[in-house]
């Protein structure tokens, strides 16, 4: 009985570990999206912050209908430095943070705050289509062009070269039917919007374990 009664309080203990994250973004904002849907079947997160280098994205937007503060980092005015965001993130104890379309390189000093703490995710299947300049429909483009038969959305730790850090996760998928670089796009956003609520809530799970320097999520 006893026993019984101790393992209820342990699970209800787990239920209510919520995962602090911040998501920087630079635009429309639909992985920011997915990640807050993804709140509404499992409560194991909560995104405390939102930081963009536009003032004006449609991902503010979607921060501020949902009540989350919004921080500017870069040239635009009233924005922050990297160096700030760091006291302000590590004030609101951030545990991960997810970058969302973030079209800026981060620099290492921030990066050296937050070891293994900032995951990216890019939209084919890295180390194939990556680098500076491969965004949006450029890494599309390219993959459309070159007649791969597969992409897929990447999930890889951030370091200070642009999709290079390690990776988490991958989801290859079957783009033969596509007729633009427009339908590679629709077919790999899908699959971004469940991979990336899907790898976050395992890190919340505490299962995302880094091994010999390669990543097993369990
Ligand atoms: C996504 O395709 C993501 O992989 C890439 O930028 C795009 C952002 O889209 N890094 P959204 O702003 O989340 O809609």
């Amino acid at each position: 009985m006893t026993i019984f009664y101790y393992l209820g309080n342990f699970n209800n203990f787990l239920r209510h570990f919520i995962l602090k994250i911040a998501v920087f973004v630079s635009g429309r904002g639909s992985n920011l999206q997915a990640i807050l849907e993804s709140r509404l079947t499992k409560e194991s997160i909560e995104v405390i912050a939102v930081i963009s280098n536009k003032k004006q994205c449609a991902a503010f937007e979607i921060a501020e209908l949902n009540s989350i503060p919004t921080f500017t980092v870069g040239n635009e005015p009233e924005s922050k430095s990297y160096s700030q965001l760091v006291s302000i993130l590590t004030e609101l104890k951030v545990e991960l943070i997810v970058l969302a379309g973030y079209l800026k390189l981060i620099p290492l000093d921030f990066i050296k705050n937050f070891k293994e703490k900032i995951i990216n995710i890019h939209p084919a299947l890295l180390p194939l289509y990556g680098g500076k300049g491969m965004y949006g429909l450029n890494v599309h483009k390219a993959v459309f062009n070159s007649g791969d038969k597969f992409s897929g959305p990447t999930i890889h730790f951030v370091n200070e070269r642009y999709d290079s850090g390690t990776i988490i996760a991958q989801e290859k998928i079957d783009i033969s039917g596509a007729k633009s670089p427009d339908d590679i796009s629709d077919m790999v956003l899908k699959k971004e919007h469940e991979l990336l609520p899907f790898v976050i809530n395992k890190f919340a799970e505490g299962k995302v374990i880094i091994e010999s320097n390669r990543v097993k999520i369990l």
